[in-house]
């Protein structure tokens, strides 16, 4: 629902006549978009996904470790967030416990790892690339935390990795199960490919559900922003941005969906963030952060756009009443009803301050909807992507920090490791 960022109600806002010329710009994106689908195009072809990811595959490769009552995922960045999306939003559905293991943050890696029954545990180990620094070296030390446990890690791990690279080597030489990211998907393009699906079959969530979910919001792509919600997001943030919104704080009010905002900030920032063009994602939580960030949201610069998104039907717990008179209406309600007036409130509160804000709305939180919500920004991503007319697909940047990294630990030659020394060296 866009209609809270129309420049009839907003400040920055788009006008409906504005919209309407844009829609130009969005049937040529779509027509680029659509060309690069079928042509299977680097970075495009994460959009055909939907049809190409086979749930069978992933489950066939999972099978030796389907048992597990822990699952780590060892990865980072798109090799890890599309996964934990998933798992963490539908976690209360499974009775498999997913940890992530991205950061290599010494003291939380141990504490990970101390707290768990190795035993009960698989290991689930995803580089697109099979070089990057954080991934292979969390894994060399989950390894050897197996091993001093007795534990025969090569019976409780799976791969998922490119065709070459370390990674494949190891896995080949330690003959372990092992899946391929598709070719031409970029790491936060992969939620619905293995990279994403490992974790989600391990944790026993449906597959098929996530795919079609997926392939439904595919089906919307159109050469209209008026007719495809995905493309409408795509162009109100890119026209925002234009008139000066250059934040995007997005708000799920759940928190399973907290880490989706999390996936979302990868997505908008490494895809977008090129050639000084692109919004600056923001994760917020509802109705945490109206106690935080919602004033500044509502009274400080201009320069945002709030997207919330509204997770649908949830379970729901009743308040219990008390016989303090001014604590009474409480008792009357559930706190499904006391999250679903502050979303209404906070979301109103923004428009009467005519801030611009839009909303994402998810029926309930399940494997379909999930599904949808990751297609449908990817979708709207790639669109964004193809109006500030950047490389949606590269990320120069951090493959910068990757080799400047492996560099100054003495993995290799790379200029970029040169430049570091050169700057600390000025300290
Ligand atoms: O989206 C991307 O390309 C990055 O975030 C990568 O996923 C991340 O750097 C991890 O790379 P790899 O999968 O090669 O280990």
């Amino acid at each position: 629902d866009i209609g809270n960022a129309l420049a009839s109600v907003a400040s920055p806002g788009v006008s409906r006549a504005a919209l309407e010329r844009l829609d130009t710009q969005v049937a040529d994106a779509h027509e680029r978009i659509e060309r690069g689908m079928d042509d299977h195009e680097h970075g495009y072809e994460a959009l055909n996904l939907p049809q190409r990811t086979d749930p069978d595959e992933i489950r066939t490769a999972v099978e030796p470790v389907a048992d597990a009552d822990t699952l780590i995922t060892v990865g980072i960045g798109g090799s890890a967030l599309g996964a934990a999306t998933i798992t963490n939003a539908l976690a209360d559905q499974s009775d498999t416990e997913a940890v992530y293991l991205d950061n290599v943050d010494p003291e939380w890696v141990s504490s990970q790892l101390d707290r768990l029954d190795l035993e009960n545990t698989a290991i689930n180990v995803v580089s697109r690339s099979g070089t990057t620094a954080e991934t292979l070296a969390n894994f060399l030390v989950v390894r050897d935390e197996f091993e001093s446990a007795g534990v025969d890690w090569t019976e409780r791990t799976i791969v998922t990795t490119g065709d070459a690279g370390p990674l494949r080597d190891l896995s080949d030489r330690h003959d372990l199960p092992s899946l391929k990211v598709p070719d031409g998907v970029p790491g936060r393009f992969s939620a619905l490919s293995a990279v994403g699906m490992v974790a989600a079959e391990v944790c026993g969530h449906d597959l098929e559900a996530l795919l079609e979910g997926a392939a439904a919001e595919a089906e919307t792509l159109s050469g209209s922003l008026f007719e495809c919600p995905a493309y409408a997001y795509g162009a109100t943030t890119y026209a925002l941005d234009q008139r000066g919104a250059g934040i995007n704080a997005m708000v799920p009010y759940a928190e399973s969906l907290e880490t989706a905002a999390e996936w979302f900030a990868q997505l908008w920032a490494e895809s977008l963030g090129k050639d000084d063009l692109g919004q600056t994602p923001v994760r917020a939580l509802g109705v945490t952060d109206q106690h935080s960030q919602l004033q500044l949201y509502r009274a400080g610069p201009r320069d945002k756009l709030v997207t919330f998104v509204s997770p649908g039907e949830t379970a729901d717990r009743a308040i219990p009443e008390t016989d303090v008179e001014d604590l009474a209406y409480l008792g009357d309600s559930t706190l499904g009803e006391l999250l679903e007036a502050e979303f209404d409130a906070t979301e109103a509160s923004l428009a009467a301050a005519g801030r611009p804000n839009v909303r994402l709305e998810l029926e309930r939180v399940d494997e379909y909807e999930l599904g949808g919500l990751l297609y449908g920004l990817e979708a709207a991503c790639v669109l964004a992507g193809e109006l500030y007319a950047v490389n949606t697909f590269e990320q120069p940047a951090v493959e910068w920090a990757k080799k400047a990294t492996r560099g100054l630990l003495g993995g290799g030659e790379f200029e970029e490791a040169e430049a570091v020394a050169e700057k600390t060296s000025l300290r």
